[in-house]
């Protein structure tokens, strides 16, 4: 099996893709199938004429990789690739488009407002603000729409401190998501479907001494990992519903994670759902797999046959 692994590209994710790429080349090499990485640039159609892949898996995180683009042009190009297609990944890459859907589906997803920056200019700042302040409860979290890995995200817990959130927000995206910051344990839980129907994988609980941001994610030992997360046998089985909601309801395919909070009365709230996870030394999707005690190799070439 010949497969070709889209990695790099021009996202701000770029880092954390290149390395996601590295491990899931060699879990496939372990498998033994044969894995190329490449980097994404405007020769890919051509490259894809001569390369002729069996499959390809695009390991493109953030903007073009998770947003539909690249898999639209897999799709022009008639060749098979691994995960979601463009019609899900569009929906997904917007966090507030899919945490409308996953409320509609009866998924708790927390109170929010969605501003673009069109809307600073043309009201005011000072206005927009103080309407957001009105309605919703501090703690706040303010976060590009659309992005990931944690850029451009502030926890607000003071009203002073919002201005400087949106200008570090704005410089990552056009619109912000501003959503109340619900109380509670970090999950992340990873569905997998080989074709059987999908599988929430066992939730990996987060436990950082700050932020859980870029630094947080990728430098090995900043946070506290517990796979499977430390969780009663009723929230576990919430938890993995609530992911595999968002995996079907979202339209999700072979693999997603879904970011959560359960809060103190042991209830998940959804944050958002990942059609590229992180496949980084630190990330969570491999985490999930290791704690269901199933072979990273094997599963990632089932993936690929998917
Ligand atoms: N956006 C990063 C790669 C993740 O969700 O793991
Ligand atoms: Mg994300």
């Amino acid at each position: 099996l010949e497969v070709l692994i889209l990695a790099g590209g021009l996202s701000h994710e770029r880092e954390v893709s290149v390395r996601s790429g590295r491990r899931v080349a060699e879990a496939l090499r372990s498998a033994g199938a044969s894995a190329t990485v490449h980097d994404l640039d405007t020769s890919l159609l051509d490259f894809l004429h001569t390369a002729r892949p069996d499959v390809v898996w695009p390991l493109l995180h953030g903007s073009t990789g998770e947003d539909g683009a690249i898999r639209d042009l897999l799709a022009l190009a008639g060749v098979p690739y691994v995960g979601t297609d463009s019609a899900g990944a569009r929906i997904t890459w917007s966090k507030p488009v899919a945490a409308s859907m996953m409320r509609r589906a009866g998924a708790r997803t927390p109170e929010s407002a969605t501003l673009p920056q069109s809307l600073f200019r043309e009201v005011g700042a000072r206005a927009v603000l103080g309407r957001v302040v009105s309605r919703l409860p501090l703690p706040l979290v303010v976060k590009p729409a659309m992005g990931g890995s944690a850029l451009g995200v502030t926890v607000v817990t003071d009203p002073e401190h919002l201005p400087q959130a949106m200008v570090h927000c704005f410089s990552y995206g056009e619109t912000a998501l501003i959503e109340r910051a619900v109380e509670g344990t970090e999950l992340a839980v990873s569905v997998v479907d080989n074709g059987a129907g999908p599988r929430a994988l066992p939730a990996v609980e987060i436990v950082t001494d700050g932020p859980y941001d870029y630094d947080a994610r990728y430098n090995a030992g900043r946070t506290e990992y517990f796979a499977p997360a430390r969780l009663s046998a009723e929230q576990a089985r919430a938890a993995a519903e609530l992911a595999v909601l968002a995996h079907q309801t979202l339209g999700l395919q072979h693999l997603s994670r879904t970011d959560m909070i359960v809060d103190p009365d042991g209830l998940p709230w959804f944050l958002e759902a990942n059609v590229a996870p992180g496949m980084t030394e630190t990330s969570l999707f491999p985490q999930a797999v290791r704690a269901a005690e199933d072979s990273i190799d094997r599963l990632y070439l089932e993936l690929a046959y998917a």
